[in-house]
């Protein structure tokens, strides 16, 4: 039987869904200047925000103005939390101004007193995949260890301003999405960094990483002095790299690639860099401003608890030059985007990483991406349904039978919003439907799917509705 506090919810991000891009003294965010993708077209990154482009994120599903009647729907599904993000450009439109926008943090007042009108606990993310674009031209973004009290300022405003109504926050979304720096999308939206060709790419990435970790260890520690109460995450993209075979080369090899994928939550829940990848920056000569009271701050600044993303897994195999490569899981099926889908992966790294680290987790990811249609106001998701349920039945599995700790679970996404990665509409993960051309009419032109009413049963039993499928 689960805990009765167990956190039943969903999720989404500010910048994915809120619209209103420029409304009420809002700055321009790194996600305004994004352009729609697809499938096969990677978003571009344009030099500001130009009348000829298309940016799907400046209308998000406006849920400025329509934030009532979404949220009574969230409530009728019973959530007993909502995971949203604060847009930084709302509270600082530049991101170096003195006092903050009162517009801005006015909205989020009514957010969240809308949330605690149904008794759901907001959970917070401070920074997610977003900050203010002026900050990211005129400062260099995360380059800049100036940013560092950027950010502290804001969490601070924030944390002040809201300390009654929010307790659970985590500082950076998928702050291990850097280490991957063949995408652009990753530095831009996690960084406000675009990599020049010329320069020690490696270095860059982890001396951004360097900013946020003491950036976020400052953050925790403002969180903590305000009010005593307050939890204080990290957020990680989590996911199994399992070994290719079962050759000792193949094994090695997993082990490398999961340290690259913890090595961020190494450092944030042990608030200390661990030694494998000291050893990599004297083997590849890396540079890093680090100081001693950097060092000092991180060990002051652990984090409460672990926030993930789980969405797929994927397999290592030996690389004489790399140590590894990381390649398609061959025995999983996958979504139309080319995503694994690998449910007993969860259970995987949920004790995987409890092993490790001995903190509550916290699922604040989990979700399909596919194309639905509308017919007769009725979304058919079964193969949402599906999915989420293949998901849960292994988290309550690690829950109830490997006694791994989960505080909560808050799907992907709780209402359909604009996909990171490719900008479009049309990669729904909501269990709420959002009709673009009604929302462009001024409407909300929102319908329960049908895992809506899968997932109010599976809250209103706390999960005891899929126990036959536990034990
Ligand atoms: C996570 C992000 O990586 O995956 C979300 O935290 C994102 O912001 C989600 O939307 C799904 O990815 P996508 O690209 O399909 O929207």
């Amino acid at each position: 039987m689960l805990d009765k506090n167990f956190l039943w919810g969903g999720a989404v991000a500010a910048n994915q869904y809120e619209g209103a891009w420029n409304v009420d003294g809002k700055g321009i965010s790194v996600a305004d200047v994004m352009t729609k993708g697809s499938v096969n077209q990677p978003r571009q990154i344009t030099d500001d925000v130009l009348h000829h482009q298309e940016y799907p994120n400046h209308l998000g599903i406006d849920f400025y103005h329509h934030y009532q009647e979404e949220i009574k729907l969230m409530a009728e599904m019973g959530f007993k939390c909502f995971r949203l993000s604060i847009a930084w450009s709302r509270i600082f439109p530049h991101g170096d101004e003195d006092k903050p926008n009162e517009a801005g943090l006015a909205f989020y007042d009514r957010v969240f007193a809308e949330c605690w009108k149904y008794q759901m606990e907001p959970v917070v993310t401070l920074s997610h995949f977003e900050m203010p674009f002026y900050l990211a031209k005129h400062y260099g973004g995360w380059r800049n260890r100036k940013m560092i009290d950027f950010f502290l300022k804001f969490a601070t405003t924030c944390f002040q301003r809201y300390q009654s109504k929010v307790k659970y926050w985590m500082t950076f979304n998928e702050i291990n999405n850097l280490i991957d720096t063949d995408d652009p999308f990753n530095a831009w939206t996690g960084a406000g960094v675009l990599y020049q060709e010329d320069e020690n790419v490696e270095q860059t990435m982890y001396q951004i990483s360097h900013y946020q970790f003491v950036a976020s260890a400052l953050a925790v520690q403002a969180a903590k002095k305000i009010s005593a109460d307050n939890q204080v995450g990290c957020m990680l993209h989590f996911g199994p790299i399992y070994p290719a075979s079962s050759q000792p080369l193949d094994q090695m090899a997993s082990v490398k690639a999961m340290d690259r994928r913890f090595f961020f939550s190494d450092v944030q829940v042990r608030g200390a860099y661990p030694d494998y990848v000291k050893q990599l920056w004297k083997r590849h000569h890396l540079q890093l401003d680090i100081t001693a009271d950097d060092l000092a701050t991180l060990h002051r600044g652990c984090v409460d608890y672990i926030g993930f993303s789980y969405y797929k897994s994927s397999v290592a195999e030996f690389d004489s030059k790399t140590d590894f490569k990381e390649k398609p899981n061959p025995h999983v099926s996958k979504s139309d985007w080319g995503w694994a889908i690998d449910p007993v992966g969860l259970r995987y790294i949920l004790n995987v990483a409890y092993e490790r680290y001995q903190k509550p987790l916290f699922i604040v990811e989990n979700g399909l991406g596919a194309y639905d249609k509308l017919e007769n106001n009725q979304v058919n998701d079964d193969y949402r349904i599906q999915y989420l349920q293949a998901h849960v039945v292994q988290m309550l599995k690690a829950i109830e039978l490997d006694g791994v700790q989960v505080l909560g679970y808050t799907p992907w996404a709780a209402i359909d919003i604009v996909s990171a990665s490719t900008g479009e509409m049309a990669k729904r993960y909501g269990l709420i439907y959002v009709n673009l051309p009604e929302v462009q009419q001024g409407k909300a032109g929102i319908y329960r799917k049908k895992s809506f009413a899968w997932y109010q049963k599976v809250i209103a039993t706390n999960g005891e509705c899929l126990a036959d499928k536990v034990r």
